[in-house]
């Protein structure tokens, strides 16, 4: 069995969700299903098939429905059982065995990089680095979070994953500028910036929701300033980081991706899960091939 070189992953889960108003008066955008299951429990699985031990969900008050789903069920589980509905008890029992989950409140929503500063007490000083995984995003297939944590271990500092974007969808992202390494998939970061015009990104190499983060970005982020749109960003104070010397890499993913966060690309995640669903997916496939004939 292999250890993993990190303990805790975060998942900042506090924004308001404007994109999916009015679901999101409610019912908190984490929560949505991706067929049957929260888009936040896929991410959970995705931390402790990583080896992570304790998930920390960075929330905000209203939300409380998210910790709701991770905490012990055992009341609809006896319900379940008593009607013989095993397979459902195991599916409802999931988020509750995958991982400890704690939750730390984000009092204002002051930006991304102030949502991971408000896991800092949560983290154990024996820890060197933590995970944070962004819940819109899922990196497919699973897997990156360990390649990731390979390559600290070889080059140590902080390490990110990358996707390769089209030019014309980078200003969306924070950008990285590469150069390139022994090693394809692995290239070294000169700097990072939030949401660059496309004419200025450095690259087309862009931030994708994975992060192992050195825990000195804590120190970072108590420095830095508000940065594009106003906010407190992650980009910044891993660009400080950088330009103080602290090595920063990124393992480019080449699998796929899914991005939870908007309507139009909530869709395309929950009509791709379906089709490979051995339940749904079949029938999908006709109906959607019938559809898109008329
Ligand atoms: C956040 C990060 C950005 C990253 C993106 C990935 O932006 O700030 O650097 O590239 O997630 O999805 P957001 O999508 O929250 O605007």
């Amino acid at each position: 069995m292999t250890t993993s070189p990190f303990r805790s992953a975060v998942v900042p889960a506090a924004g308001l969700g404007t994109r999916f108003l009015p679901t999101t008066k409610t019912v908190p955008k984490e929560l949505l299903p991706v067929v049957d299951t929260p888009g936040i429990e896929l991410v959970a699985a995705e931390a402790a098939e990583a080896g992570a031990q304790q998930l920390l969900i960075v929330t905000a008050p209203g939300k409380e429905a998210i910790a709701a789903h991770f905490a012990d069920s055992g009341e609809l589980e006896q319900t379940l059982a008593d009607r013989g509905k095993d397979a459902l008890v195991a599916k409802v029992r999931r988020a509750h065995e995958l991982i400890a989950v704690r939750t730390v409140t984000q009092a204002e929503p002051l930006g991304l990089g102030h949502a991971v500063g408000c896991a800092r007490e949560a983290i154990g000083a024996d820890e060197g680095c933590f995970a944070v995984l962004l819940p819109d995003d899922l990196v497919l297939p699973s897997g990156v979070l360990t390649r990731m944590a390979q390559v600290r271990e070889e080059k140590g500092g902080s390490v990110l994953c990358a996707f390769d974007i089209p030019r014309e969808e980078i200003s969306a992202y924070g950008v990285f500028d590469v150069t390139d390494t022994g090693d394809a998939d692995v290239k070294q970061v000169h700097g990072m910036v939030e949401k660059p015009a496309a004419a200025d990104a450095p690259s087309t190499f862009a931030a994708a929701g994975r992060y192992l983060l050195d825990v000195a970005v804590f120190d970072a982020l108590d420095r830095i300033t508000p940065g594009a749109g106003g906010e407190l960003q992650l980009t910044d104070a891993v660009a400080l980081l950088i330009s103080e010397g602290h090595p920063v890499h990124v393992v480019v993913h080449r699998g796929g991706r899914h991005d939870l966060g908007n309507p139009g690309s909530y869709v395309r995640a929950f009509v791709d899960f379906a089709l490979a669903d051995p339940d749904y997916g079949p029938e999908l496939r006709e109906w959607l091939t019938a559809r898109l004939a008329n």
